[in-house]
């Protein structure tokens, strides 16, 4: 076991996160998140897998030229050329990370790799040498480790460490594992592989039944002092083991869990809200930390005790996790300067262009609005300057209807720099505004899912409308924020289509990648 105490946050939004359905992330994007994940004071990004497209490449090695405050990890295959590949990328770091992986479980042996337990040992050394050639910051996965044999995970990561990896990462791919068994599992490997306290033991947990956190938790308290995890849980099928909670799990309980960490933990909500906003994704209003009801106290009781003393039901503040308290900001009086100081304390440092383009859309807002709350000026600039390289551009709507008429919308967008206007009926304002924008659009995905909830209280507020839609087995989604609900679903469908248009541009080679 590491002697020291404290916990490496190894954040792989970028790479595990974005793997999900409909989480893709643009190379802007991608780099606009990393930044704020240096912000918010991660110690590893996960920032891709640099061999499955040359999209996913490029935006690991421009993450890794510019974020200088974590290390900078590029997933790759235990082979030799995702090994080269991933070096290529993640080289222009000042901290580069190679991290590479194999399944070694039986059940992935036989059925996927089809290699027997001597080849894949073999490969371990092969990759781990091979990377270390390249650098001396070499972590090694042994995927699917929680179904593998336990004597056969020691061999495993005893050659590992042998070979020269730095960290073992020890991943419950499958979400499979329960509290006590991952302690058990990583207690064995601790007393049984020699060496193990000169590397640095990591975790990787999955959600699938819902242990992720715990079982990272569990880790913990028999030696791990890496954790791996997304932000907002983010991740294939159920997610990973969400960042925010295990940070403040750490922070909360430090008296039973008595470990150091680098999170500013007054960062944990911006990065969610721009990670839910890059992603489309919304969070669940009860997820822990960071849902919108975590700080929301409905019962009497439980008002009455707050309004007296907020520890009697709350065990953390909002402030803590950087939660804005809804303070008047800015109104429409306010001037360049005020606004600048405010985009400044979010860590915006805009060319003037673009400042001058966001303090239009600020005053259009407050006119709409009698209260601009750091809410909306977060959303403001997260919706307007994140995907500078859309092909659909959405610039007007307008709509009639009610008990007495049929509704009919007008929308107007620009495709690849073209002006377009299409006017269409629909059974309601949102009906109408999607035929609208499907028919300017030539576009004709299937409507999965359509929400809507206010970014801050008030009748005027903002409505946040996130729409998901599929296309030939294409899943994207979207969001749009307006005071006017029906242009906020036109934002958030034209926002949508652009992700879909993307991805389709950009397949990722996931099928095609095999095992190795
Ligand atoms: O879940 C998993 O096993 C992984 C590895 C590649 C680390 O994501
Ligand atoms: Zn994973």
């Amino acid at each position: 076991m590491s002697n020291n105490n404290y916990i490496h946050i190894f954040d792989t939004t970028l790479r595990d996160g974005e793997q999900a359905p409909g989480c893709s992330m643009t190379s802007e994007e991608k780099l606009r998140v990393a930044y704020q994940l240096e912000r918010l004071g991660v110690d590893i990004i996960e920032a891709g897998f640099p061999i499955s497209s040359e999209e996913d490449f490029q935006s690991v090695k421009k993450i890794a030229q510019k974020i200088k405050g974590c290390q900078i990890a590029g997933l790759c295959r235990a082979s030799m050329k995702d090994i080269d590949r991933g070096w290529e990328a993640v080289q222009h770091s000042e901290s580069p990370r190679i991290h590479t992986f194999i399944a070694t479980s039986e059940i992935h042996l036989k059925h996927k790799l089809r290699k027997s337990r001597d080849q894949v040992l073999e490969m371990i050394s092969g990759a781990v040498k091979h990377a270390r050639n390249y650098t001396d910051n070499v972590e090694f996965s042994c995927e699917d480790a929680t179904r593998t044999d336990i004597d056969y995970l020691c061999t495993a990561v005893d050659v590992a460490v042998r070979s020269g990896a730095t960290t073992i990462n020890i991943p419950d791919t499958v979400g499979y594992t329960i509290p006590e068994e991952f302690a058990y599992i990583i207690h064995t490997l601790v007393k049984n592989v020699p060496n193990l306290d000169d590397v640095i033991l990591s975790v990787h947990c999955h959600n699938d039944l819902g242990l992720a956190v715990a079982n990272s938790h569990a880790a913990i308290s028999e030696g791990a002092r890496q954790v791996e995890c997304t932000v907002n849980g983010l991740g294939e099928r159920a997610g990973n083991a969400s960042l925010e909670e295990i940070v403040m799990g750490l922070s909360v309980r430090s008296d039973k869990k008595p470990y150091g960490f680098g999170i500013n933990t007054t960062q944990i909500y911006p990065t969610s809200r721009l990670v839910s906003q890059v992603t489309g994704v919304n969070v669940q209003p009860n997820k822990a930390i960071v849902g919108a009801n975590a700080f929301a106290h409905e019962a009497g009781i439980h008002q009455d005790g707050v309004l007296k003393e907020s520890i009697t039901y709350e065990i953390m503040t909002p402030q803590e996790v950087g939660i804005p308290s809804n303070q008047i900001v800015l109104g429409k009086h306010s001037g360049r300067h005020a606004f600048r100081d405010r985009l400044q304390e979010y860590g915006y440092v805009l060319e003037p262009e673009a400042f001058e383009n966001a303090f239009t859309k600020f005053k259009a807002l407050a006119d709409k609005k009698k209260y601009v709350f750091d809410e909306d000026i977060e959303a403001l600039i997260n919706q307007e300057f994140l995907r500078s390289s859309d092909y659909y551009e959405f610039t007007a709507a307008s709509y009639s209807g009610g008990t007495d008429s049929s509704p009919e919308a007008s929308v107007t967008i620009l495709a690849g720099g073209e002006e377009i206007s299409v006017r269409e009926t629909g059974s309601g304002p949102v009906d109408a505004i999607f035929k609208a924008v499907k028919k300017a659009t030539g576009l004709d995905p299937r409507l999965e899912n359509f929400s809507v909830s206010s970014i801050t209280g008030g009748t005027d507020a903002q409505g946040e409308v996130t729409v998901r839609i599929s296309d030939e087995g294409v899943i994207s989604q979207g969001q749009g924020v307006d005071t006017d609900i029906s242009v906020a679903s036109a934002k958030a469908f034209v926002s949508a289509l652009n992700r879909l248009r993307w991805r389709k541009e950009h397949p990722r080679r996931g099928s095609e990648l095999k095992g190795i």
